[in-house]
């Protein structure tokens, strides 16, 4: 009874409610995180070219689209922000009027229910691009260190609910950790860009977040690619730190660091979808080559079956509009 003909793994394909019994991931709009570029500025909505769908908003439009996370029940945005000046030290990311810190603000006055993440990293705010302060051509991690605790302090008093530091820098979990704590921010939690790769597909994000690297690029601080055991330890070295969510970023070419990652620790594991990611699908749908909902579903689905718990992405509005008529 055990093969073909009485065994037929069809039976169970057979339709739709069947094949609902039997699933064994769904996605949820509570799974997913919409990312929010912020810029100074008044009365803007630039579309970003290399993003269509995404845009660049002043905090005075951030209403309507604040509006619409709301109506799909998206339970989280993630911040990047464009200030209007830029320098060495990227000062105007830890400037308690700085845009990012406006836009926490105004965010959590529209709808205090949306969790509001952010993202903490120097890199949109530094003259020269870098994720840190540079010194002899390379990113000084010491010297980073305090900058980005100073940076995510100012998000936490600025209202935001989570913080997610991106730069990869050694130790930044434990500085930000004691920093949130002395400030009296004990229960806002870390979600840490643990496993972040330097990766080609973020060419479209920086286009959107205006942080491309003067010159060089973020390969003496982020991930080798190729490097799936080193992940482990960079995940373990953040959860040891005090991270209480950990990431691995982009998502689709490093599902198996997800897998590994999911079946190693226990911490709630977030990927991040990236820019690049959302650009293919967005230039082959316009293109007829795909079926753009069906796609989308089915990358957001894989991801989360390779482990992810929460999922980072440009789609989720799309997404949470599928879901609801599912
Ligand atoms: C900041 C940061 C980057 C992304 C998220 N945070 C860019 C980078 O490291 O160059 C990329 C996100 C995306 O591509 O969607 N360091």
């Amino acid at each position: 009874m055990t093969e073909f003909p009485q065994k037929r793994l069809r039976r169970l394909r057979r339709n739709e409610t069947m094949r609902k019994l039997v699933r064994e991931t769904v996605l949820n709009v509570n799974d997913l995180v919409y990312p929010l570029f912020v810029i100074h500025g008044n009365d803007i909505k630039n579309e970003i070219a290399s993003m269509p769908g995404t845009y660049q908003f002043s905090v005075d439009k951030l209403a309507g689209e604040i509006e619409e996370i709301t109506e799909l029940d998206i339970p989280a945005v993630i911040l990047f922000g464009i200030p209007e000046t830029k320098d060495e030290t990227g000062s105007s990311g830890y400037a308690s009027d700085g845009v990012v810190q406006k836009a926490i603000k105004a965010i959590k006055q529209m709808n205090p229910e949306i969790m509001v993440i952010s993202d903490v990293c120097l890199c949109e705010y530094t003259s020269h691009g870098h994720c840190g302060v540079v010194k002899d051509g390379d990113v000084d991690n010491d010297a980073t260190l305090e900058l980005l605790a100073k940076m995510a302090v100012s998000h936490a008093e600025a209202g935001a609910d989570i913080v997610a530091p991106s730069d990869m820098m050694d130790g930044r979990v434990k500085v930000i950790r004691i920093a949130l704590d002395e400030a009296g921010f004990e229960y806002i939690p870390i979600l840490s860009y643990a496993a972040k790769y330097a990766s080609a597909f973020y060419g479209p994000f920086r286009d959107a977040a205006e942080s491309a690297p003067q010159f060089g690029d973020r390969r003496s601080y982020q991930m080798d690619p190729p490097n799936v055991r080193e992940a482990m330890r960079e995940i373990k070295a953040d959860i040891s730190e005090g991270a209480d969510m950990v990431m691995v970023k982009p998502a689709l070419a490093y599902l198996d660091v997800i897998r590994k990652a999911r079946d190693t620790f226990n911490h709630p594991l977030v990927a991040y979808n990236v820019s690049g990611e959302y650009s293919m699908v967005k230039a082959a749908a316009h293109q007829g080559w795909v079926d753009e909902q069906r796609v989308v579903m089915e990358i957001l689905t894989s991801i989360k079956r390779a482990g992810a718990d929460i999922i980072i992405t440009y789609h989720a509005k799309e997404a949470a509009r599928s879901l609801s008529c599912a």
